[in-house]
């Protein structure tokens, strides 16, 4: 049993409940193994935005991939809503780097892709798609292709599709990387505001520090591959605080950035604290 750090996070059972879990790839070939996970304990609460930090090959994208139910357990367990993840579902989306959006089909088409592969009647898909589509400010674009959006535009598509398909979960694999800076300011503040709007559990890995801390509630840090989590910290800002105006002129905005920076570039053994302290926490 892990320990709480508070009775409500206690008395609260979690979304997504990660015990002991382990993950190896084997080559199908050779039968070699690869142990990209060891041993990871995480609880991801009902409604947080919880963001993964960690170094590039520690093994978020695993994680991500065994929570989507791509990829099974080796050792350990894995339960949404307690029960075992045995598979993908339509209750958990998925948002990938790359923009993923079939290029022969225009922004509606593909905002309602997700609907129509589960069987939605053509009116009812179109209005939920374009109802999400005015969530993610893509409205008047909708009868666009790919190659005619910007790569913001194009992720904000994706990001729509995903919402349109009302998943209890969002999994986010580092989805505004591929955009300019600017365009991912405003993608991470619309993400914020959308996410406040809807009860959605969001699992958002991420390279930066920065945007972690800018989006997420809760920031779990993950060690050296086989990745495990070794930290976990609470972001103090309050959500109407969350412009990059507000938080770059917060010192305490600086400080927190600076203490996950460091987690993320010291290696694991001589890190401040074990992860079983703080897995929960
Ligand atoms: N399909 C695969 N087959 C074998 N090994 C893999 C496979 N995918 C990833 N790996 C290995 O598993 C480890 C974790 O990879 P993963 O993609 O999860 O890392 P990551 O934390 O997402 O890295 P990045 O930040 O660079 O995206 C790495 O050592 C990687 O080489
Ligand atoms: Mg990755």
């Amino acid at each position: 049993m892990k320990p709480f750090a508070s009775a409500d996070a206690a008395r609260i059972a979690p979304k997504i409940a990660i015990d002991d879990l382990t993950l190896d790839y084997v080559n199908a070939e050779s039968g070699e193994r690869h142990r990209a996970v060891q041993g990871l304990d995480l609880d991801v609460r009902a409604d947080e935005f919880l963001c993964v930090v960690g170094p590039s090959g520690c093994g978020k994208s695993t994680l991500l991939a065994a929570i989507a139910g791509f990829l099974k357990p080796t050792a350990g367990t894995l339960t949404m809503d307690g029960r075992p993840i045995a598979g993908p579902g339509a209750d958990r989306g998925v948002v990938f780097q790359e923009y993923a959006l079939l290029p022969w089909m225009n922004v509606l088409d593909n905002a309602a892709l997700g609907l129509k592969l589960r069987g939605v009647a053509r009116q009812e898909r179109y209005a939920t798609a374009r109802r999400y589509l005015a969530i993610a400010n893509l409205v008047g674009v909708e009868h666009k292709y790919p190659h005619e959006l910007s790569g913001g535009m194009r992720q904000r598509v994706a990001v729509a599709r995903t919402l349109a398909n009302s998943p209890e979960v969002m999994l986010m694999d580092e989805p505004f990387a591929a955009v300019d800076a600017q365009t991912r300011m405003v993608l991470q503040e619309e993400l914020v505001r959308i996410s406040e709007r809807s009860s959605l559990t969001v699992f958002f890995i991420t390279h930066s520090v920065e945007e972690a801390i800018f989006l997420g509630d809760r920031v779990a840090v993950m060690s050296p591959g086989p990745g495990r989590v070794r930290h976990i910290v609470d972001v103090p800002f309050s959500r109407a605080a969350r412009t990059w105006k507000t938080l770059n002129a917060d010192p305490a905005f600086g400080a927190l950035r600076e203490e996950l920076l460091d987690l993320v570039r010291t290696p694991a053994a001589s890190a401040a604290a074990p992860a079983a302290q703080h897995a929960s926490a």
